[in-house]
């Protein structure tokens, strides 16, 4: 997978939008539901938070909202920090380097935003599920967004057209893209995300973004 360390994590906000189809769109989706289903003084377990673009986002919906922002890499966090100091976010927001063990949290919601493409299915992605399960508080909502399995045999060739086409990803980037699809990727079916909500604790997934290989789904944990 990309290491999101040095000058990956800092060219990472110019590359984002760039590599995703609807990158906003999934992260102004995401808030609008988390803005109907959650209190005011509610806490949003952020996993692979990355540089603070999911709760940077969120802040803006709710001032009562408090945040944990989880990632296992230092650069990318310290990036986010950044960004939470300059935008007053600071005292919102308990930083969380490293993985999330056992119940150390009970968050009222939790976002893992194209972040479990990158583990593997060999145990891995079920392990962090269960990890987010456990600092979730039952009932509580996990919004998930994933580069899955391509639903047709052109939806790859037609996400690397778009992004080149409407998001002015050069060549380079393209080539990069393409062999990362198949080297730092970890894309399930659908049929499989069922699977695994099911085997760590979830309900069934609910589909409610999907722009070319990207589906994002609002998953309860249940009671
Ligand atoms: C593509 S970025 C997404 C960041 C942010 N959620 C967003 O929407 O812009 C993926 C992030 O997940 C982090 N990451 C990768 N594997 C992880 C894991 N197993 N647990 C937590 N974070 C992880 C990376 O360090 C990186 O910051």
């Amino acid at each position: 997978m990309p290491t999101f360390t040095g000058d990956e994590a800092l060219s990472y906000d110019k590359r984002i939008g760039k590599l995703v189809p609807g990158y906003e769109l999934l992260h102004h989706t995401t808030a609008a539901q988390l803005s109907v289903t959650l209190d005011q003084d509610a806490t949003i377990l952020v996993i692979g938070a990355g540089t603070g673009k999911d709760i940077i986002e969120l802040a803006k919906h709710n001032a009562g909202w408090q945040f944990i922002a989880q990632d296992i890499s230092a650069d990318m966090l310290a990036i986010a920090d950044q960004n939470f100091t300059n935008l007053g976010l600071s005292d919102r927001v308990t930083i969380h380097l490293g993985p999330i063990k056992d119940a150390i949290y009970q968050a009222d919601a939790a976002l893992c935003l194209l972040v479990l493409h990158f583990v593997s299915d060999n145990g891995d992605k079920a392990e962090l599920l269960k990890q987010i399960g456990l600092n979730l508080r039952a009932g509580g909502q996990l919004f998930l967004a994933d580069l899955m399995q391509p639903d047709t045999d052109f939806e790859r060739a037609a996400q690397l057209h778009y992004c080149q086409k409407e998001l002015g990803l050069t060549d380079a980037g393209a080539q990069t893209m393409r062999h990362q699809f198949q080297e730092a990727f970890y894309p399930i079916s659908g049929a499989r995300l069922h699977e695994l909500t099911s085997l760590t604790g979830f309900c069934s997934p609910s589909l409610y973004f999907k722009a070319l290989g990207f589906s994002a789904h609002a998953i309860a944990k249940g009671q």
